[in-house]
């Protein structure tokens, strides 16, 4: 895109002019800043699924979607996922640079630290049903701390955020483990935050287990894969949720509801089960690609397409090498990987998919790494979560701190009924 020439954009509405200011962005991206627009025209935008607003001006997250460029803080994602950790990515992500060594030292020593939950949270798990969708567990989890840990001055909001980060993971193993009847493994001090996860999730009382390497820097690399994606509906629901005020915990519950839909987060799981019909069918992918195309058809193909990525999303390019790489190196062969491959294939060479900029996003092959850790498939939008809550903080903490942030309170055009007088029941 050529470097902006001008600092405003002139709208011109009813006969009269109206100049708005630009907000030109690092990379030379341009927002239209209609603040302004209502006060002096009378008119609004509109924009359904705002594919074409900005709500924010953000230094977290930056997305080429057209080039698939994906930056935290300005370090390339596929720098971070081969050189970083996932905790030293959540201190990039909520303090805005990288941390020395003592600072990476202190954020690991208070995320070990606090990583227990209030033992009175363990009777809300005892009223679920095994059945419980995880995800709405979660979210009821994350909002019941604001009982236990209320919101405070910014010290307090600083230690709810290490509190967060350091339970949200214990609360998913928790859940998890009361939904397979087993007994809750305790977070062990001695373990790394991934670690920890999949020790709480996969250890039982009877027998020890260590966390495989593998396993660990798979899951970690994950982890750093879906930490942030800048305002998609999730982080945009934090924000709006926190611009009323509300708390952290408060939130980031609604963002784990928004992420839990089939469209969002909620698509990982969708994939799988899209794979396994497939393979359970006889593993012929091109009735489903004939099926995606069909307009009088709902099915989507899960885990393709993107709002913002009109080229491969970056992400998914990692995850679909480490796949092979982890698969190869359990000695694991899943056949949903071979599907998932040829469904790619298909997609990418068929004009439907070409005309429209569909590519696989993060989703479609995060859950056959899901699965090669041993992870159920019901689990695999909670693992979604865990990663992106540094994302969330981050958005939400830079929503907080901006002078510019009002209350998030879309306008809209009515088209319903002009006025008219109440008719009596029996005139009807
Ligand atoms: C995530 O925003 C983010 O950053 C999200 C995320 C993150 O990190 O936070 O990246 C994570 O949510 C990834 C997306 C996971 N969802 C899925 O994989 C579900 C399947 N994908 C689609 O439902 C869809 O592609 C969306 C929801 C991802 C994007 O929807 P848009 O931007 O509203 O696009 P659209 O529905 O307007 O589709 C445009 C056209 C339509 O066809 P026409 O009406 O032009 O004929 O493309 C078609 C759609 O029918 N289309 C698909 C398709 N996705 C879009 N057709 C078949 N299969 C698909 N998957």
């Amino acid at each position: 895109m050529e470097s902006v020439q001008t600092d405003t954009a002139t709208l011109t509405l009813n006969g009269a002019e109206y100049e708005l200011p630009l907000s030109i962005g690092t990379e030379d991206e341009v927002g239209v800043d209609i603040n302004t627009l209502r006060s002096e025209s009378g008119a609004i935008t509109l924009d359904p699924g705002y594919g074409n607003t900005g709500s924010c001006e953000s230094a977290i997250t930056f997305i080429n979607g057209e080039e698939g460029v994906l930056r935290y803080r300005g370090y390339p994602i596929g720098e971070l996922a081969e050189k970083s950790s996932f905790v030293e990515v959540c201190y990039l992500l909520i303090n805005g640079e990288l941390p020395t060594q003592d600072e990476l030292d202190d954020f690991r020593h208070k995320l070990t630290y606090h990583s227990l939950l209030h033992e009175d949270m363990k009777k809300f798990f005892e009223g679920y049903p095994p059945s419980a969708p995880p995800m709405s567990v979660l979210s009821a989890m994350v909002a019941a701390m604001s009982a236990y840990y209320p919101t405070g001055d910014e010290e307090v909001v600083d230690l709810n955020i290490i509190r967060l980060l350091a339970k949200l993971k214990t609360l998913a193993a928790f859940a998890y483990k009361k939904s397979i009847g087993q007994p809750y493994v305790y977070p062990q001090n001695r373990h790394s935050y991934t670690e920890d996860f999949l020790h709480t999730m996969f250890a039982v009382p009877s027998e020890d287990y260590e966390v495989p390497d593998v396993l660990e820097e798979a899951l970690d690399m994950l982890l750093i894969l879906h930490a942030d994606h800048e305002q998609n509906c999730s982080a945009s629901t934090v924000r709006m949720v926190g611009s009323s005020g509300a708390s952290l915990f408060a939130s980031v519950s609604a963002g784990i509801g928004a992420l839990s839909g089939p469209l969002h987060g909620g698509a990982n799981t969708e994939v799988i089960r899209m794979l396994e019909e497939i393979h359970e069918a006889g593993g012929d992918s091109s009735k489903y690609v004939e099926k995606a195309k069909d307009s009088d058809d709902p099915f989507r193909l899960m885990g393709f397409g993107h709002r913002v990525y009109k080229n491969m999303d970056p992400r998914a390019e990692i995850i679909k090498s480490t796949a092979d790489r982890v698969l190869d190196e359990l000695g694991l062969d899943d056949p949903l990987l071979d599907i998932a491959r040829h469904l790619e294939e298909a997609a990418l060479e068929d004009d439907y998919f070409i005309e429209r900029s569909l590519y696989p996003n993060v989703d479609f092959y995060s859950g056959i790494l899901y699965r090669a850790m041993g992870l159920p498939t019901e689990m695999f939008t909670v693992m979604f979560s865990m990663g992106r809550l540094p994302g969330w903080i981050a958005q939400w903490k830079e929503m907080r701190n901006d002078e510019a942030t009002r209350i998030y309170r879309p306008r809209q055009v009515y088209v319903g009924a002009a006025e008219r007088d109440y008719t009596p029941i029996e005139q009807r």
